[in-house]
């Protein structure tokens, strides 16, 4: 089997090259975005494996289906650049629904203990023989509250640990987890009953029409002074010019962002030579209260590891049988997953 592996990066291939050969999966690694221009590259191949910034729309799966690609593999959880609608009955669309939900919880942590105890500042500091503590006063995270929207996967690791700290949790999702309730660990609240008494607020929610901008300017009014909001899953949970005014106004206390609205024409690049077009993002990268991870909350070993397992299943299930239970579909006018039946 043959395929060609879009928006490739040194440290996808060990991983890849690994399961890969195990299962007699030849991998052709292309540094570029599967779009429009380059979809061409996939003549001769048998699927395309692709990541959250390609493009398979309309046009894409057309050409694709000319070629004879039997299989488009997501090696990611999302697929709002697949038209899934249109590869229906034309190209198998699977996916990996989950590979590491300690990976992008604990990063959460690791970037809520950074901006709380100044670890950002401290680093540059003493790397330049400055020992000084002036503003470098951070706070307990010992008895503070944390709102948690959305208690999935990795939402409930993220508790887990915020528990471990001593932290309280108030928590919001669609679906609350009877699980969770029984286990005494959370109370589930309202939205604005989480905004109004959380110190500290993370975001493990889908990105969907109800989702988008969650965190707006009305919700920050809502929230106490100082807040630190985290968000590790979609940028547009934030609606970021929203934030930046909080954050001037000296309402927000800290944001740890991994990700951002328009994350698509910066991220996963070194644009460090450029100048950079995105005023909102320059200016919040310039703040001292703010940290800005490149969407690497998902990158670890094992998740990596995870990721290249799953998807290689993935092609070797449709090439072998047609099917394969982490597929897309698309069935009576919804986006479901094959597994479960459970709409998007
Ligand atoms: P999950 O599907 O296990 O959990 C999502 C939770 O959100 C569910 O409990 C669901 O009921 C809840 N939810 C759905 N609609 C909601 C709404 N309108 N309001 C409140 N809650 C709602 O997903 P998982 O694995 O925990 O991932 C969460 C998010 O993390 C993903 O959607 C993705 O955006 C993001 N992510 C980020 C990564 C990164 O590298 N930064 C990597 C992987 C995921």
């Amino acid at each position: 089997m043959k395929i060609a592996f879009f928006d490739a990066k040194p440290y996808d291939k060990p991983s890849f090259e690994k399961y890969g050969k195990k299962a007699g999966v030849c991998f052709k690694y292309f540094e570029t975005k599967l779009t429009e221009d380059t979809v061409y590259l996939a003549k001769g191949f048998d699927g395309v494996c692709i990541f959250v910034n390609d493009v398979a729309n309309s046009k894409v799966i057309d050409a694709l289906y000319e070629m004879g690609i039997k299989v488009i593999a997501l090696r990611c959880a999302g697929f709002n650049n697949v038209d899934v609608k249109h590869a229906l009955s034309k190209i198998h669309v699977v996916r990996v629904p989950a590979y590491s939900p300690y990976a992008v919880a604990e990063h959460a942590v690791a970037m809520l203990l950074t901006i709380v105890r100044r670890i950002h500042k401290a680093y540059i500091r003493t790397r330049d023989f400055n020992f000084s503590l002036a503003n470098m006063t951070g706070f307990d995270l010992h008895g503070k509250t944390v709102g948690v929207i959305g208690t999935g996967r990795i939402g409930q690791v993220f508790i887990d640990i915020c528990k471990g700290f001593g932290m309280n949790v108030l928590a919001f999702d669609k679906f609350p987890n009877q699980g969770l309730i029984a286990s005494g660990k959370v109370k589930y609240v309202e939205l604005n009953e989480l905004f109004e008494n959380s110190d500290i607020i993370s975001l493990h929610c889908p990105l969907t029409e109800e989702t988008h901008h969650v965190i707006d300017k009305t919700a920050l009014e809502k929230c106490k002074k100082g807040v630190v909001i985290i968000n590790t899953s979609r940028g547009a949970l934030v609606d970021s010019e929203a934030l930046l005014t909080a954050i001037k106004e000296r309402k927000v206390g800290g944001a740890c962002l991994d990700v951002y609205e328009e994350e698509s024409d910066f991220f996963f690049e070194d644009l460090s030579g450029h100048i950079m077009d995105d005023d909102v993002l320059a200016r919040l990268i310039s703040m001292p209260n703010v940290i800005v991870t490149s969407h690497q909350a998902f990158l670890t070993e094992e998740a990596l590891e995870n990721i290249a397992e799953t998807t290689v299943n993935n092609i070797c299930s449709i090439i072998a049988e047609g099917k394969c239970p982490n597929e897309v579909c698309f069935k009576g006018g919804e986006i479901g997953d094959c597994k479960t039946g459970k709409c998007f």
